[in-house]
Formats: C-alpha cells, sequence, structure tokens
C-alpha cells in the first residue's frame, strides 16, 4: 500500500487530543438471530478523524445507524459530551451529529439551496405560529438560513449549484451536497458514510480536502470508506470492523500493516475455509 502522507493540522482546534467528544460503549445490535455489532467501543476526540473500515456486511453502517438514532442498539450506550443520547434521529441530531447516507438521500425537487436549509431548520428557533403567521421573525429567520446554506454550498465547493434542482447534479456534487446539509445543523462530530464511492479520483482528492477542513473547524469526523489510500491518507485512527466486532484498531501505519487486516478482505465469508493448498497454481 502507499506511503502515508498526511496532510499536517493547521489550526489550534486540531491537536486530535481535544476532550473525548463521542464515545460508543458496549454497543450491540442483534436482528433477529443475526448479531451486526458486536460490543464495539469506539471514542472519538474533538479535532479528531477516526476511519471504520472492513469488508461489506462488517456492521459499519449498522454502527452508524446505532450512533445517529436510527437504530436503538440492542445493549449499550452512545454518549456525545458525556451526555446519554436518546435514540432518536432528531434528537441525536440537535446534539450535535449530523451524517451522509451510504446511498444518497437528498430532496431531488428541491434546489441544493433548499436542501441546505432544510439542515438548519433543526437550529432555528421559529415557533409553529411564527412560521404559520410568517411575521418579521419568520423572516429573518429565513433570511439568515438562506445566507448561511448559501455559505456552505461555497465551502463545499457547490457555490454555483444554488438554484439547481439535487437530481439534477452530478452524482459527486450529490455527495458534497449531503455533506453540506449534514453541517448545516451545526454538528460537532460528522458522520460519513462512503462519501467517494462513484467517485472519479479527482474528487476523491476534493473529498479528501474537504473533509480536513471540516476538521480545521473544530468538528470531529468518523468516516466510513473502502478506498484504503483515502482512509490511510486521512485518518488520525482507524478501526477495522470484522463480523461485526472491532479486529484491529491503531494509527494508519499500525492497520496497514496488520496481516489480520489484509486477511480479513481477501479471505471473508465462505473463503473462510480456504487454506493454502487452494493457492496453488492451476496446473492447466
Ligand atoms: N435492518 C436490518 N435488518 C436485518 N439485518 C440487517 C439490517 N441492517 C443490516 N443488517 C445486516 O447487518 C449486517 C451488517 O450490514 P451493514 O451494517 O450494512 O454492513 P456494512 O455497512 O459494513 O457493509 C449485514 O449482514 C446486514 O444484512
Ligand atoms: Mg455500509
Amino acid at each position: 500500500m502507499s506511503t502515508v502522507t498526511r496532510r499536517p493540522r493547521d489550526t489550534e482546534f486540531s491537536s486530535g487530543k481535544g476532550d473525548v467528544l463521542l464515545e460508543a460503549s458496549d454497543v450491540l445490535m442483534q436482528f433477529g438471530g443475526l448479531t451486526a455489532v458486536k460490543d464495539v467501543n469506539m471514542t472519538v476526540h474533538e479535532g479528531e478523524i477516526v476511519g471504520l473500515i472492513g469488508p461489506n456486511g462488517a456492521g459499519k453502517t449498522t454502527f452508524f445507524n446505532c450512533l445517529t438514532g436510527l437504530y436503538k442498539p440492542t445493549s449499550g450506550a452512545v454518549r456525545l459530551s458525556g451526555e446519554q443520547i436518546p435514540p432518536k434521529p432528531r434528537k441525536v441530531v440537535r446534539a450535535g451529529m449530523a451524517r451522509t447516507f451510504q446511498n444518497i438521500r437528498l430532496f431531488g425537487n428541491m434546489t441544493a439551496l433548499e436542501n441546505v436549509m432544510v439542515g438548519t431548520y433543526c437550529r432555528t428557533t421559529s415557533g409553529v405560529l411564527t412560521t404559520i403567521l410568517r411575521g418579521p421573525k419568520f423572516h429573518r429567520e429565513e433570511r439568515e438560513t438562506r445566507v448561511k446554506a448559501q455559505e456552505l454550498l461555497d465551502f463545499v465547493g457547490l457555490g454555483h449549484t444554488t438554484e439547481l434542482l439535487a437530481r439534477n447534479l452530478p452524482y459527486g456534487d450529490q455527495r458534497r451536497l449531503e455533506v453540506a446539509r449534514a453541517l448545516a445543523t451545526d454538528p460537532k462530530v460528522v458522520l460519513l458514510d462512503e462519501p467517494t464511492a462513484g467517485m472519479n479520483p479527482q474528487e476523491t482528492q476534493q473529498a479528501s480536502d474537504l473533509i480536513f477542513r471540516i476538521r480545521d473547524t473544530g468538528r470531529a469526523v468518523v468516516v466510513i470508506e473502502h478506498d484504503m489510500r483515502f482512509i490511510f491518507n486521512l485518518c488520525d485512527r482507524v478501526l477495522c470492523l470484522v463480523r461485526g466486532e472491532v479486529l484491529v484498531e491503531g494509527t494508519p501505519e499500525q492497520v496497514q500493516s496488520d496481516p489480520r487486516v489484509i486477511e480479513a478482505y481477501i479471505g471473508t465469508g465462505e473463503d473462510d475455509d480456504f487454506d493454502d493448498d487452494d493457492l496453488q497454481e492451476d496446473p492447466a
């Protein structure tokens, strides 16, 4: 694998040794007889980028779903800034955790700007009555929301897409739009599920730069990805999940040189019974 050349940290926020922000303790998620996530522990500090890798079906997305309240873990706890969060997506977002999805979930018939504005509504204070009456407070908040949403579009490199419908954006731009919408909720921690899936090398590089810039604003990032070069260049720490369990955790250097990680990717599932004899060259 390639030599690791991580971008140096360049702000006071990004020591990576800040306070603990997110803490998952012994998270277990079972579906009937299937254990998708088994006693997973993860701690994420302020200004840290943590990577989650592992073969397909390892439980990475399920773990994100447990962190973000989409699933209520069978057992275990998730704490953000020391507080246990109720497993309800809205409450999780308000508490300061935002995410993107492996399968993009945008409002296709809304503009890019409107998609980002949706994210900010969890922080606006207009009550139902103000919204219905559309009084001065509503209009002021609406204006502020637009300005903030446009700033976020600029931040992710989509400043030119304001009035374009989300469904008409190229795939890579849709992924960036999801990131902008997540940032609009003003999170302390951002969880990205396969943010570079379907991207070309140039877009992948841009995604790396974007994640570093998010980190440099003082946020923590947890990222699931299959692209090892991307993960090892980006992350301060990497967890490798296999069959729902953390197999290896360490720095990118430690994880990428661990033979168990390589084996997890090459010899998974049915191939587990594979023995060395099977590797002999076919005489034909
Ligand atoms: N809602 C669900 N009901 C039943 N099984 C599920 C559900 N969600 C995920 N799983 C199972 O959990 C396992 C882990 O899946 P997933 O978290 O999507 O893996 P990954 O994201 O690492 O590829 C898989 O076997 C998957 O089929
Ligand atoms: Mg997944």
